[in-house]
């Protein structure tokens, strides 16, 4: 018996356009007997059925996006002439927000650094600027960087998350301490992607239409006002809603209330970077507002959601490789080694031809020497294929020095950074935790981190932990090693991300 006709069962078709025969009976031998091979249509559902998925996003695999607009409402032109920050210009963009040691399924509100990825549809080709919640990253080179996430995911055999192997990695590595004294407070549990600032974190490179160059650092300011969970709330929110901050944005967007932020840049000019007290290129430290003010750029508005959230946000392809004229990387090692990673990972994770997908194209014509491939799509008809070329086609001959370079000279060496005269790894993080920390700001940092190091760190971590802290400021050191002896930790046990 055939299941009785419902209102919509008029006609889908199969992925070639013919009409669908059924969605709900496959082709059998009498309504009791066995299924037939020859049912085109049942296997073309099941085949496709069990490719749907790619590979998520390692690391970064949960969050969510929306599209929106950029506006530049001040005059930088003195600093770059990048179009998108040209006084008046208004920019389509894609915003996507991330946690990032969690899986694609994790809980939004598990203590976390937070991505904060943003795409620009330029007239020059796109523009990704693909930063964090915070102002500095966990470490300085990138050779660390695949040890560092394997570090804050999972252990090999009981494939648990591990406070112990977190704590090892970041007491291993002192550079970690002012971003984990940032994790560890408010900033590692925002109430919502709403209500978190953004940062470029990386120094970058900006060039004016004359050809002067600045060091420059993005911040964007929530306009909704920052606002954080505390441990309690975030806990209770992953159990009753996991996707809590997907589902906030979406919901305010479909309201009608568009989130804003407002953009501003620090700018140092070039010439300078060789001489602050602070190696500025070193992704573990800020640059003072009193050294370098905050200089007015413009403001981001999101205001549409997806249309589909496979094709649109899990396809969506960001990468610092991707910079536009008035726009340049900066010796940051840790930036110089993403330049690679993203596409890298993009090729692998969606396919070769990912920049073809509707979300990453850019909103100008193409004319790139990339050919073929899986799944190529845009193509170049019979023009040439090679460069130089007889046949009328144009290629790219810049010679000499390039508009967003920078000197460089020396033996080839693997080494550290040269410290400065006020570089050190925990000084910075001290700062953060006396002077913009308030006393009650400082009381949960030392309860959460005490409740962290109670949650299965094992000697030797633990006692490197207690000196880390100390470093970072010996009184809080004192309090949080005092509270661990105690066993009298007011937090659950957690680390990166449980709890
Ligand atoms: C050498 C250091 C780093 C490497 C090798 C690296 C590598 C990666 C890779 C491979 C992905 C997945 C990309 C994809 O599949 O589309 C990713 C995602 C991401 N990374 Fe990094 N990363 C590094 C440092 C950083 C830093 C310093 C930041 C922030 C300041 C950052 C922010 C992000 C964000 C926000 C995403 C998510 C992108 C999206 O929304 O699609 N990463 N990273």
């Amino acid at each position: 018996m055939t299941d009785k006709k419902t209102k919509n069962a008029s006609g889908s078709t199969t992925g070639a356009g013919a009409p669908a025969p059924s969605d709900r009976n496959s082709l059998s031998v009498g309504a009791d007997g066995p299924i037939l091979l020859h049912d085109v249509h049942f296997l073309e559902q099941m085949a496709h059925f069990n490719r749907e998925k790619v590979p998520e996003r390692q690391p970064h695999a949960k969050g969510a996006g929306a599209f929106g607009v950029f506006e530049a409402t001040a005059d930088v032109s003195g600093y770059t002439k990048a179009a998108l920050f040209q006084p008046g210009a208004k920019t389509e963009m894609l915003a996507r927000f991330s946690t990032v040691a969690g899986e694609m399924g994790s809980p939004d509100t598990w203590r976390d650094v937070r991505g904060f990825s943003l795409k620009f549809y330029t007239d020059e080709g796109n523009y990704d600027l693909v930063g964090n919640n915070t102002p500095v990253f966990f470490v300085r080179d990138p050779m660390k960087f695949p040890h560092f996430i394997r570090s804050q995911k999972r252990l090999p055999d009981s494939g648990l998350r591990d406070n112990h192997m977190q704590w090892d990695f970041w007491t291993n590595n002192p550079e970690t301490a002012h971003q984990v004294t940032y994790l560890m407070g408010e900033r590692g549990l925002p109430r919502s992607w709403r209500q978190m600032n953004g940062y470029g974190s990386h120094t970058y490179l900006w060039i004016n239409a004359a050809g002067a160059k600045f060091w420059v650092k993005y911040h964007f300011h929530t306009e909704q006002g920052m606002a954080f969970f505390s441990n309690a709330e975030a806990a209770a929110m992953a159990g009753s809603d996991a996707d809590f901050h997907r589902r906030d944005l979406f919901e305010a967007i479909a309201r009608g209330e568009f989130p804003r932020w407002k953009l501003s840049v620090q700018v140092m000019p070039y010439a300078e970077a060789g001489k602050y007290r602070f190696n500025p290129f070193d992704l573990t430290k800020v640059w003072p507002h009193k050294d370098y003010p905050l200089i007015p750029v413009g403001s981001m508005t999101l205001n549409r959601n997806p249309e589909n959230f496979f094709a649109q946000i899990e396809q969506a392809a960001f990468s610092p490789g991707n910079t536009v004229p008035g726009i340049g990387l900066s010796p940051d090692k840790m930036l110089l080694g993403r330049a690679f990673a993203y596409a890298d990972a993009q090729r692998n994770r969606i396919g070769t031809n990912f920049h073809q997908l509707p979300v990453n194209q850019p909103k100008v014509p193409v004319n790139s020497y990339l050919f073929d491939g899986q799944m190529a799509y845009h193509h170049s008809g019979n023009a040439p294929v090679h460069a130089t070329n007889s046949g009328g086609r144009s290629w790219a001959d810049q010679t000499g020095p390039v508009a967003d370079g920078w000197e460089v000279d020396g033996a080839m060496v693997r080494s550290a950074y040269t410290l400065r005269a006020e570089d050190d790894d925990f000084g910075q993080a001290g700062t953060l935790v006396r002077k913009v920390f308030n006393d009650a700001q400082r009381d949960a940092l030392v309860d959460q981190v005490a409740g962290s190091l109670l949650g299965g760190v094992r000697s030797p971590v633990l006692e490197r932990a207690f000196e880390y802290w100390k470093n970072i400021d010996a009184a809080i050191g004192k309090r949080i090693e005092d509270k661990v002896r105690a066993g009298s930790a007011a937090a659950p046990a957690e680390g990166m991300g449980e709890g």
